[in-house]
């Protein structure tokens, strides 16, 4: 089943609340944390992710944009995180991270830039409830998606396949109705959309309208 986790990147981050309560439709909220070391912008962190903890019951699905993932993403898992999401680049020991994220009850994501391979971690799928892989630059949104991510996606089902396991594959990065089935098609099932969303007049009816086209 195809899940849509919209970010608030491009929402009004005054009122992240107001925002995560206009996607109720939504199976979760993206959450782009950034420390304007491991990308060239900054965003909001621990903090503001427990405070939005009090007033969201939908899943929260952060993507951890920071160097030194190893030492900070448990806290996220602590502050109830469903997902945390550490870029395998900013990361010493990912199997580690991992398994502690996972001891503390949240799933287990690993974040590949565009430039990153998925043949290195092949043999550590097993260790990740969900692969995410860039469709953009990590930074910022807005950005147009690269179809040159397809072969990627691909790659990393047909890995989690011939190792029998049920690894959700995440896309973020200029997802959209007019990308969003290519992912799909390609073996993606959970997608970020941000301005897809965001900037649309009504986002909950684009996030039922993106999942309808993912959705057979
Ligand atoms: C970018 C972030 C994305 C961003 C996507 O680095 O990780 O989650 O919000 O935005 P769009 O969907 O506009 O590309
Ligand atoms: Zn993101």
């Amino acid at each position: 089943m195809a899940a849509i986790t919209p970010s608030i990147l491009n929402a009004d981050l005054a009122d992240l609340a107001g925002e995560v309560a206009r996607i109720p439709s939504a199976d979760g909220v993206h959450l782009d944390v950034m420390d304007n070391h491991f990308v060239p912008n900054m965003t909001f962190g621990l903090n503001t992710v427990e405070s939005l903890r009090k007033h969201t019951a939908l899943p929260m699905d952060v993507h951890l944009m920071i160097d030194a993932a190893d030492r900070w993403a448990p806290a996220y898992a602590e502050a109830g995180c469903e997902s945390v999401t550490f870029h395998v680049e900013a990361c010493e020991d990912p199997i580690r991270l991992a398994r502690q994220l996972r001891a503390l009850g949240a799933k287990a994501a690993m974040a590949l830039k565009p430039g990153t391979s998925i043949e290195p971690y092949a043999g550590m799928l097993r260790e990740l409830d969900m692969v995410l892989i860039m469709t953009v630059e990590p930074g910022f949104g807005g950005q147009r998606f690269l179809d040159e991510m397809l072969p990627k996606i691909a790659r990393t089902r047909q890995l989690a396949a011939q190792a029998g396991l049920e690894l959700a594959i995440q896309v973020d990065g200029g997802v959209s109705e007019a990308t969003i089935a290519r992912c799909a098609e390609a073996g993606a099932d959970t997608f970020v959309a941000g301005s897809a969303v965001f900037r649309s007049p009504e986002p909950d009816v684009m996030v039922r309208r993106l999942r309808a086209l993912v959705t057979s």
